[in-house]
């Protein structure tokens, strides 16, 4: 599912001043919970601090139900910290923005939609449509999509259904895709060829990444820094910096060594 693009036309500012095409997050102190029907208060995210560098690819680990999904729906602005900054290029984060698409597990197209109408939906919400085609078209082709814009979601692959809602993300031309889970629901050998077209994706577009998957393969074969989260209340445990260049091997002995080193940090090393 995509991130609902705000109703007006008009940029918010905040994306406005945004240089280039990748934004800098900044998440400051931030700590965040949901209140409980027992009318307690359940501790989701304590004292995060992270910093993604304009054209970065990060990825989240953590133990499941850890706060992952809850840290990037902050960063989308789909819901204000209960503590702390998030800031984009420097301006705080108060509500969702094309420039920040939010790509997850499921690919949640329209069923009553065709591909291309799907991959619409943002340059429509913004009224851009008409002058915006060639965008869609564009998209479709990035993802390989292009003869596949007249069918309707029922006719598609699980991966092909995945790629159209990477098209609908790219299509906002976003400064930072937050992807949770993309691949998660794919075939092994899908979700191989998907890494590597994700990896050429983003060196073309250059935007940032935020992405959480909970495959350490996944996350050492694609980001260039890895950081792991502790159970909840999430905290960052360690930030590992992977500095392999891209293309990367799955087998190359750096990377498998670093495997190792995530594995023990998530306390799941044997
Ligand atoms: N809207 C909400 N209201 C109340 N509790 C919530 C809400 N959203 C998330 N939570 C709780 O916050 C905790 C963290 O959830 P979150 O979805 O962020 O975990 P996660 O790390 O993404 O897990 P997973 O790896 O299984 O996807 C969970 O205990 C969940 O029940
Ligand atoms: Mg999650």
């Amino acid at each position: 599912m995509v991130a609902p693009a705000p109703a007006s036309s008009a940029i918010p500012p905040e994306s406005a001043s945004a240089p280039g095409r990748a934004s800098r997050i900044h998440v400051e102190h931030v700590s965040h919970g949901f209140d409980t029907p027992e009318g307690g208060f359940l501790p989701v995210l304590e004292d995060v601090t992270l910093d993604i560098a304009p054209g970065e690819f990060v990825a989240l680990l953590g133990p499941s139900g850890c706060g992952k999904s809850t840290l990037l729906r902050l960063v989308a602005g789909l819901e204000p910290a209960t503590q702390g900054t998030i800031t984009q290029d420097g301006a705080p984060i108060v509500r969702p923005d094309p420039s920040r698409i939010v790509v997850f597990q499921d690919p949640t197209l329209f069923p009553w939609r065709t591909v291309w109408d799907n991959v619409a939906l943002g340059p429509q919400a913004q009224g851009t449509l008409k002058q915006g085609k060639a965008r869609v078209d564009a998209a479709l082709q990035k993802v390989g999509l292009e003869g596949f814009a007249k069918s309707w979601p029922h006719q598609l692959s699980g991966g092909m259904a995945q790629r159209a809602a990477l098209a609908r993300a790219l299509v906002n031309d976003p400064k930072l895709l937050i992807l949770d889970e993309p691949l998660g629901k794919l075939d092994s050998l899908t979700r191989i060829e998907m890494q590597g077209e994700l990896v050429s994706l983003w060196q073309k577009n250059g935007f940032s990444v935020l992405l959480v998957t909970h495959d350490v393969e996944e996350a050492l074969f694609l980001a260039q820094r890895v950081v792991i989260f502790s159970p909840r209340p999430a905290k960052i445990v360690t930030e590992i910096t992977i500095d392999s260049p891209y293309p990367r091997h799955r087998d190359d002995p750096k990377l498998t060594g670093r495997r190792r080193e995530v594995l023990d940090q998530l306390g799941l090393a044997i």
